[in-house]
C-alpha cells in the first residue's frame, strides 16, 4: 500500500513572544498561513518493522533527527502497530528556513499513516500527537490559516489572506530556531505586533492592512545574528514588494505583491544575491488537498 501526501510551507504574518515560560519555551502569539509551495511525502508500507527515510535532498537527515521519522515512530507507538514504513520526501521547501518544512513533512506522515493504517483519528487527535514532535506540527496538520498560541499548538482558525503573490528568498545558510530564541530578550522587545489588527485585516480581507501589520519579534534578533537577512529584506522593499517580513526564526524573507509581473521582477532581481528565490501564490480560500488517493502498489 502506498500514499502520496502534500506538505505545504507556512509563513508567519505575525510572530509575538509574550514571556519565557518555566519549561524554557516562549509563550507565543502568531498568525500563520500556508503558501503554494509543497514537499511531496510518499509513504509505502514495508514487509518488515523498519522505519526508513530517503529524500531528493542531501540536506534531509535519514534518521531520528528527521521530524517525519519521529512522527512515524510516535504514531506507530500510539496505535500499537509494529509494521514498518518507508518515507520518501521530495523536497521543494528550503531546509532550516523558517517555513516549517520539516514540521509539515511530519504532519504529512501523521495524515498519511492515519489513512494507510485505517486509524480513523481526527485532525484534532493528530495535531495533539504532533505537538509532541515540534511546536509547528499541529498547525501543519491542518495547513490552513490560524492564530497559534502557547508554544504554537493552541490553534484558532482564521480566514485565509486576500489572494496575492508571495516572493520567498532564502540565503545560503540555515538558522537554528533554538539559537534565535536563546538570543531573544523578551523583556527588551521594544515593539510588539498588533495581532488583533492582523486578525481584523484577515476578516475584512483588507490587503493593505495585512501588509501594514506584518511584524515578527524574532526578525531583529536574526538580523543581528545574520546581517544578510536584513539586506535581503531591504532589497525586496527596494524592488517594490508591498510588505516584507522574515518568516518564523528565519532566514527566509517573504514579500507580498499583488501583481504576478511585479513578483516575477522581484524574483529576477534577487537571483544571484539569494540562493533560493521563488514566487508562489498565497493559498486562497480553497481547502488544500492534503491527501492523494491511496493505492495498492
Ligand atoms: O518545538 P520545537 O522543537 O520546534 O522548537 C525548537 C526550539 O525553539 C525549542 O527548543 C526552543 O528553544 C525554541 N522555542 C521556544 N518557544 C516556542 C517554540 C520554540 O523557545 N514557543
Amino acid at each position: 500500500m502506498f500514499i502520496s501526501v502534500k506538505a505545504p510551507a507556512k509563513i508567519n504574518l505575525t510572530l509575538d513572544a509574550l514571556y519565557k515560560r518555566p519549561d524554557g519555551y516562549h509563550e507565543l502569539e502568531m498568525v500563520m498561513t500556508t503558501v503554494d509551495l509543497y514537499d511531496r511525502v510518499d509513504l509505502s508500507l514495508r514487509p518488515d518493522s523498519k522505519i526508513t527515510v530517503d529524500s531528493s535532498s542531501g540536506f534531509v537527515p535519514r534518521d531520528e533527527r528527521n521530524l517525519a521519522y519521529r512522527a512515524a515512530v510516535l504514531l506507530r507507538e500510539k496505535a500499537g502497530i509494529s509494521q514498518g514504513v518507508h518515507i520518501y520526501i521530495d523536497k521543494q521547501i528550503p531546509v532550516a528556513a523558517g517555513l516549517a518544512g520539516g514540521s509539515s513533512d511530519a504532519a504529512a506522515v501523521l495524515r498519511g499513516l492515519n489513512q494507510l493504517w485505517n486509524l480513523g483519528w481526527s485532525l484534532e487527535e493528530l495535531a495533539e500527537i504532533g505537538a509532541g514532535i515540534g511546536s509547528d506540527v499541529p498547525f501543519c496538520v491542518y495547513s490552513t490559516t490560524a492564530l497559534a498560541k502557547g508554544r504554537g499548538e493552541k490553534l484558532t482558525p482564521l480566514p485565509a489572506p486576500p489572494p496575492c503573490w508571495v516572493v520567498l528568498a532564502k540565503p545560503g545558510h540555515g538558522v537554528s530556531t533554538a539559537d534565535v530564541f536563546q538570543n531573544l530578550k523578551v523583556d527588551q522587545i521594544d515593539h510588539h505586533p498588533q495581532t488583533e489588527k492582523m486578525i481584523e485585516a484577515l476578516k475584512r480581507q483588507d490587503y493593505e492592512s495585512v501588509v501594514r501589520n506584518l511584524e515578527n519579534v524574532l526578525e531583529p534578533v536574526t538580523h543581528h545574528m545574520y546581517p544578510t537577512v536584513k539586506k535581503i529584506k531591504e532589497k525586496m522593499q527596494r524592488f517594490g514588494a508591498d510588505g516584507v517580513l522574515m518568516s518564523g526564526s528565519g532566514p527566509t524573507v517573504f514579500g507580498l505583491v499583488k501583481q504576478e509581473q511585479r513578483a516575477k521582477r522581484i524574483v529576477n532581481s534577487l537571483k544571484g544575491f539569494c540562493q533560493q528565490v521563488f514566487a508562489v501564490r498565497m493559498l486562497g480560500k480553497k481547502q488544500v488537498p492534503l491527501l492523494e488517493e491511496k493505492r495498492t502498489k
